[in-house]
């Protein structure tokens, strides 16, 4: 059988398409974007995201009759403005976390009463400014309450505000996609550091209640991407649903106006924790005292076995694609309507709000990259690596989250993917990107994308090596923009300070550094 290709998108709209062997990002060839723009780059297709979000938005109506949706996607996902103008004027609102992310979403047109302001140790001056612009506030910490109270009642406003609510997940007992190791998903989420402990929750609740300027409208949750399953969204909705109905008997009947279930759904081609196969092999400690084992063999066997092995810690079979998103509405809907019910919490009218991220801006992007140097070596064990001038430091998301992204050679998208080859990145770590990918046979100039980089890549992009940070372009249909330019040197070097007591001049000129930076 053919080994399905990268490209092949599970779900009906795709912005990829292979026209004449050239991976296309709707009507425009990613090999003429990479001439016209330069690698690296981010390349994102506004169409994707506008059908992503409309259909997000109509998946969780349908499931939800009986009260207004919110989408409000998360702004760490993607921070570009021009990406938080377009989903503005769609009617999205929005999740984020840090006092800068509430400046970005505030500069576009976007409803406050859409955006929920998530975050541990939120500053004062922060909740003052949450409060003034009229946004939801999720609190997150126990001295909260208190420090919203005061800024509310000096700006004389009432702050509406949810509590973020962290429920034990003792029925999600497979192991989470979090981490490589292998543990349950119960255990993976409690170590999270976000939530509010249920112990507290209770007394929070009086202390909103006698706050004047506090309104408590309802409850946030918001575990992560533990698990691409149905499965998992149904166990996490069942435990939610029922600490959402312990705490309204314990607040005397109270009732939510809204209830946000946070993000976590997959990416359409999910690349999350797919670095390494996750086989026992390799996640439990026998791997490593085997390997070592094996030196027993004599150094020549001893290489041959381990070129027999890598194959097998670094090789990939593509996992089978998520669920659609309408499936996951529905099961996630479904299930929190019959606890709450189950638990004497009334849904006719409750606002129901979602915060998707890599669901919603996974396959938005691709990330061009140029082949500098095909590096072979056959002696001690035989090594291919495609080193690239992009690096794992403008990918850092994926990395974080050991992602897997598909490669594609997108000059030669149709050819069969006969090279295993480890992808790397141009900085000086092993900046390994994808091990092990197989790709079509590729040479010095040729170039590569990685898809599924359109969620937590670039907004998590750094300068290791004082490597600039790429550009990043939008495409609509036949047309190209850049949204975010390239970093130049000057940027790298821009927030250097040089005391002139340590300043040297290189031998017979002048200073170089840039003017910004000269101090
Ligand atoms: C509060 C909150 N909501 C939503 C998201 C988006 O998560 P995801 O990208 O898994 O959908 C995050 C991500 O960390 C988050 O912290």
């Amino acid at each position: 059988m053919p080994a399905r290709s990268p490209v092949t998108h599970p779900h009906v709209d795709d912005c990829l398409s292979i026209r004449d062997g050239h991976l296309f990002i709707d009507e425009l060839d990613t090999v003429e974007l990479a001439e016209r723009f330069g690698t690296p780059l981010f390349v994102l297709s506004e169409t994707q995201l506008r059908s992503n979000l409309r259909r997000f938005d109509a998946a969780f109506r349908r499931a939800w009759p009986e009260g207004p949706v919110d989408v409000l996607p998360a702004m760490k996902a993607n921070t570009n403005l021009a990406v938080r103008h377009i989903l503005s004027s769609e009617g999205a609102g929005a999740d984020i976390y840090s006092p800068e992310e509430l400046d970005g979403v505030l500069r576009t047109a976007v409803d406050p009463a859409r955006v929920s302001v998530n975050g541990g140790g939120k500053p004062r001056d922060h909740l003052r400014r949450c409060v003034a612009a009229g946004v939801r506030i999720t609190v997150e910490d126990v001295g909260e309450i208190q420090l919203i109270e005061q800024v509310a009642a000096e700006l004389g406003r009432t702050a509406r505000i949810r509590l973020r609510v962290k429920p034990a997940l003792p029925n999600l007992w497979r192991r989470t996609d979090f981490s490589q190791l292998s543990v349950p998903i119960d255990l993976g989420y409690q170590v999270y550091k976000s939530g509010i402990p249920a112990e507290y929750l209770v007394d929070l609740g009086h202390q909103a209640f006698a706050a004047p300027h506090v309104e408590l409208v309802g409850l946030h949750f918001h575990a992560g991407r533990h698990h691409p399953s149905l499965w998992f969204w149904q166990g996490m909705m069942a435990r939610y649903g029922r600490l959402i109905g312990e705490l309204s008997q314990a607040w005397g009947g109270w009732q939510p106006e809204e209830i946000d279930i946070g993000g976590g759904w997959p990416s359409p081609r999910d690349p999350h924790n797919e670095e390494l196969p996750r086989s026992e092999f390799v996640t439990t400690a026998l791997g490593y005292p085997f390997l070592v084992g094996l030196r027993g063999l004599g150094e020549r066997a001893y290489h041959a076995a381990l070129a027999r092995i890598v194959p097998a810690l670094t090789s990939h079979t593509p996992r089978t694609a998520p669920p659609a998103i309408e499936a996951f509405a529905e099961v996630a809907v479904r299930t929190l309507r019959r606890e709450l019910h189950g638990h004497g919490v009334r849904t006719d009218g409750v606002r129901l709000q979602v915060e998707p991220g890599r669901s919603l801006f996974g396959d938005v992007g691709v990330h061009l990259a140029r082949v500098k140097v095909v590096k072979r070596q056959t002696r001690p064990i035989p090594y291919v690596w495609v080193l690239t001038d992009t690096t794992e430091f403008f990918l850092t998301g994926g990395r974080f989250e050991h992602s897997r992204h598909p490669v594609v050679v997108a000059n030669r998208a149709d050819a069969p993917a006969t090279l295993t080859a480890d992808v790397v990145g141009q900085s000086c770590y092993g900046d390994q990107i994808v091990l092990g990918a197989k790709l079509a046979e590729v040479a010095q100039g040729e170039l590569i994308a990685l898809l599924e980089t359109g969620a937590y890549q670039e907004s998590s992009a750094s300068n290791f090596n004082a490597l600039p940070r790429p550009a990043t372009v939008l495409v609509n249909g036949s047309d190209a923009e850049v949204v975010k330019r390239a970093e130049t040197i000057d940027d790298v070097y821009g927030r250097d300070v040089v005391p002139a007591r340590v300043r040297t001049r290189p031998a017979g000129g002048a200073s170089t550094e840039p003017a910004a930076a000269s101090g």
